[in-house]
């Protein structure tokens, strides 16, 4: 795993759009793995002014997403498919049909998670996987525990990760108790992975994978096993750590 230090936030979100940006305009096809949660949107503005400004395209590239709430329509402000087309696919030229986020309104939803696995290998796997991280080494949703081989499923969320994203919703009871994620297996095969740690709070789970086994209890250490994975992580998420021997 390679770690790049960046200053705060704002700079973690450049350096992180760049990294992206650079990719987009070398592989006009590329497909690309999307997270939500708090962390990435500061990297979605920065794509989105670019596009703006300097016009980088997006009409060929693919995007699949990481997760989406059981429950919760494609048109739910809450939802993880509003999220991306408010922070990101309406404000740039890709096409809709060509970005996938797990349905967590399906009748089925066994039979959505298993076409969800076999759409991204039909189209040949991703190319670059961006990654947050939860406060307990979640990746996508999928909590502690998770087998490393698994793909995409249903998951019950953890007290802990309701707790975290109730600050989206009205109350905690709110929050939906279940979640539709790719496996940790799914991501794994991504060619490539990019994993954002920003934060005080992410201080601890950084740690943890610098100096933790690679062990099912904490799913983000399975990245230790991946050939391609770059951490871009700032100055308050790193603290003390010595990130570099
Ligand atoms: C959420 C998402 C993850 C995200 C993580 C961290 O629950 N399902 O994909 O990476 O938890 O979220 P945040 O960036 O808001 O800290």
């Amino acid at each position: 795993m390679k770690i790049i230090e960046a200053n705060d936030y704002q700079d973690m979100s450049k350096i992180a759009a760049d990294y992206i940006m650079k990719k987009v305009s070398t592989s006009p096809n590329i497909k690309l793995g999307l997270a939500t949660g708090g962390t990435p949107t500061g990297i979605y503005s920065n794509l989105v002014a670019d596009h703006r400004e300097n016009g980088t395209t997006y009409r060929g590239v693919t995007s699949f997403n990481l997760d989406e709430y059981v429950g919760l329509s494609g048109t739910d402000p809450n939802s993880y498919r509003y999220y991306m087309d408010h922070h990101l696919f309406d404000h740039i030229d890709i096409q809709k049909e060509n970005t996938f986020v797990p349905r967590g309104d399906m009748d089925n939803i066994q039979d959505g998670c298993a076409q969800y696995e076999n759409l991204i290998q039909k189209r040949n796997g991703i190319d670059l996987q961006i990654l947050g991280i939860g406060e307990n080494g979640h990746i996508g949703f999928n909590e502690p525990g998770t087998s490393f081989e698994s793909k995409t499923h249903v998951v019950q969320l953890t007290h802990s990760t309701r707790e975290a994203n109730a600050r989206y919703f009205n109350s905690l009871e709110e929050v939906p108790t279940e979640a539709v994620t790719m496996g940790i297996g799914s991501i794994m095969k991504s060619r490539e992975i990019l994993l954002l740690i920003s934060g005080e709070q992410k201080r601890e789970a950084l740690k943890k994978l610098f100096t933790g086994d690679v062990d099912e209890s904490f799913p983000a250490s399975v990245l230790k096993n991946h050939p391609y994975v770059t951490i871009i992580a700032d100055k308050a998420a790193i603290g003390d750590l010595k990130v570099h021997s």
